[in-house]
């Protein structure tokens, strides 16, 4: 990934234009020989609220295009861990993260990031689908394009349909992109949001209990999606459904709450591992159910 992704070109004052392009060059390079793209690392990081921790983790590895999972009960701090691989965490008044987290390699939380370019490389799918509903479906998609403020490369409506395709979701509304996204069921509706995200072509998807209000079918083209997605991207999800978890995810990351209030994280690794011979008892307990 080149640095200029994450940053914006006219508030960076760079210490020398040669060395820094040679870096870069070097960099590009390593990712074109690795093929690895889309690596998101977390490092010593903690999340906050108003000073009260809320979840830390030393080291996390999420794979490139791959599926993590992450499980763990209720208030472990899930979703304020997934906030912070966005930089969305630091939006909510009084939040605050310390540590790194990287998108291969490259400080998400380094100087001069431009924030609105980490959410473009990092995109988000939420618990309860987010259309927004004033607007179209085919402005949804749009939407996602010009918020993002991405140069145009290709026509609009190429793009939309392009995203739709993605997500799986261009056959049922290829004929009605101009009805409200809120005339489509709850399932399609996730998918749009799906595609919205996926119109600005980013690195990793997370998606915080993306099926949570989703009947079975719905969840199986979700699931089904996830699974053509992780070509192109590399996803994170959170999920209470430990069969979702085992369904979709290569690797899981077990959390529970510390006694200071904190989640912190168990144990990680490949989730047949994690699901048949965790190293330690207390994930045991959880995937089979014992508690939580
Ligand atoms: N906006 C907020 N302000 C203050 N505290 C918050 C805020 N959001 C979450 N918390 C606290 O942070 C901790 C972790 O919450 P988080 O929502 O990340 O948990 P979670 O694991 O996603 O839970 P769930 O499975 O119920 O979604 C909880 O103690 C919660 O009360
Ligand atoms: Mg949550």
């Amino acid at each position: 990934m080149s640095a200029m992704e994450l940053t914006d070109a006219k508030d960076v004052t760079l210490p020398s234009a040669t060395t820094t392009a040679v870096a870069q060059a070097a960099a590009d390079a390593a990712t074109a020989v690795s093929g690895r793209t889309g690596a998101l690392s977390v490092r010593n990081v903690e999340a906050s609220y108003s000073g009260v921790a809320a979840v830390r983790v030393t080291n996390l590895d999420m794979a490139p295009r791959k599926i993590t999972a992450i499980i763990g009960p209720s208030g472990c701090g899930k979703t304020t861990l997934i906030r912070t691989l966005n930089r969305m965490h630091e939006v909510t008044p009084g939040a605050r993260v310390t540590g790194r987290v990287e998108l291969d390699g490259h400080d998400l939380y380094g100087t001069n990031v431009d924030r609105v370019r980490v959410r473009r490389l990092i995109g988000m799918v939420f618990q309860r689908p987010n259309p927004f509903p004033t607007m179209s479906i085919f402005e949804n998609v749009a939407a996602g394009v010009r918020l993002g403020g991405i140069k145009k490369t290709e026509p609009l409506a190429d793009t939309v349909e392009r995203s739709l395709r993605h997500a799986a979701l261009w056959d049922e509304v290829k004929d009605r992109l101009k009805k409200r996204a809120t005339s489509l069921s709850g399932g399609q509706q996730q998918r749009l949001c799906i595609a919205r995200a996926l119109a600005v072509d980013p690195r990793v998807l997370l998606m915080d209990e993306p099926c949570s209000a989703l009947d079975p079918i719905a969840t199986a083209r979700i699931e089904d999606l996830m699974s053509r997605l992780k070509d192109d991207v590399t996803i994170v999800i959170v999920t209470h459904n430990m069969q979702q978890a085992s369904r979709v995810s290569d690797s899981t990351a077990f959390f529970l709450m510390s006694d200071d209030g904190a989640g912190y994280l168990v144990e990680a690794g490949p989730t047949q591992q994690i699901f048949s011979a965790p190293r330690e008892r207390l994930t045991e307990d959880y995937v089979s159910g014992r508690f939580g």
